[in-house]
């Protein structure tokens, strides 16, 4: 029987070089998308899969997140003389309580599984969750909640994958695939940003992870692998067989918001998502894609 995931790490020391001059002086992870944060998405999923404490490796000039999470004395007795109690209550109720979260800081920028392993000693000696908040999803059924789901039945190491044009295989980590059954993938090896060519398959892991502890072991190694930082998937690889490891295609989409076009695309799908502001987006979008039409013509 697995134990229940209760932590999740969340890794918010990158810099945003994509979107600058938006991340200059704010966190890449504090880009909104409708109304919150990247970060508070990932956070507001975490919580949905039954996490109880969140865990953030950050860096310098991340203390936006800090206080993102934080009470804000000052605007709370602004709402209250304004009588706005509706929005109060609405600010209370997604903070995770007193002593639920802990920041470390990863010093220099070494990689993925540098930042992971930074998280060591507040995670302790158990399996947890990883959520990199640059991947959002849209789902029925939050995708880490899937994840904790199917390790609750197998165990091990489960990550969530997604099919992805064989020119990108580049940009993410890729399975090399030992049996599928069209949803769970059993995971023969794992390569971080292969060319295309060298790809074992197009089926790349997203930013969703649950993870044995034992990892901490391996990344303990500091061994450098992609582009000379140290990777994740590289200690997940070297874990195949000593546990069982996973790859599960969740429902839902993701949106690669480290990417422009699918930070816009992201902000769209919300928005129609959303009941308060699904007939008007829809209708703006509309008209402006009959307009966009005439255009082409
Ligand atoms: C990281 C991981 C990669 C994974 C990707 C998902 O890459 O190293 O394996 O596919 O996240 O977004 P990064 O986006 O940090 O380059």
């Amino acid at each position: 029987m697995a134990r229940p995931i209760r932590k999740a790490v969340f890794p918010v020391g990158g810099l945003g070089i994509r979107f600058l001059p938006a991340t200059k002086a704010m966190p890449k992870e504090m880009l909104t998308v409708v109304d919150k944060p990247l970060i508070h998405y990932a956070v507001e999923e975490a919580r949905a899969a039954g996490i109880e404490e969140f865990i953030f490796v950050t860096g310098r000039g991340k203390s936006a997140i800090e206080d993102h999470f934080d009470l804000s004395h000052e605007l709370q007795q602004t709402l209250a003389a304004k009588g706005k109690t509706e929005e109060i209550e609405q600010l209370r109720s997604w903070l995770p309580g007193p002593g639920r979260v802990a920041y470390t800081r990863q010093q220099e920028p070494l990689g993925l599984g540098h930042a992971v392993w930074c998280a060591r000693n507040l995670v302790g000696d158990e399996p947890f969750a990883v959520v990199l908040a640059d991947d959002l999803v849209l789902s029925e059924t939050p995708c880490l909640k899937q994840l904790a789901d199917v390790h609750g039945e197998t165990g091990g190491n489960v990550v969530a994958v997604t099919e992805v044009p064989r020119e990108s295989t580049n940009r993410y980590g890729i399975l090399d695939i030992a049996n599928d059954d069209g949803r769970l993938v059993e995971v023969a090896g794992l390569v971080e940003k292969p060319d295309p060519a060298a790809a074992p398959s197009t089926l790349s892991i997203i930013g969703r992870y649950i993870l044995l502890p034992q990892v901490f072991d391996r990344l303990a190694r500091l061994k450098r692998g992609a582009g000379g930082e140290i990777q994740l998937t590289d200690a997940l690889a070297e874990m195949i067989g000593a546990a069982p490891f996973h790859g599960l295609r969740f429902e839902g989409e993701r949106f690669d918001c480290g990417s422009k076009v699918d930070y816009l695309r992201a902000n769209i799908a919300f928005a129609l998502d959303r009941d308060d502001l699904r007939s008007e987006v829809a209708a703006f979008l509309r008209s402006f894609c009959s307009d966009l039409a005439l255009h082409d013509r």
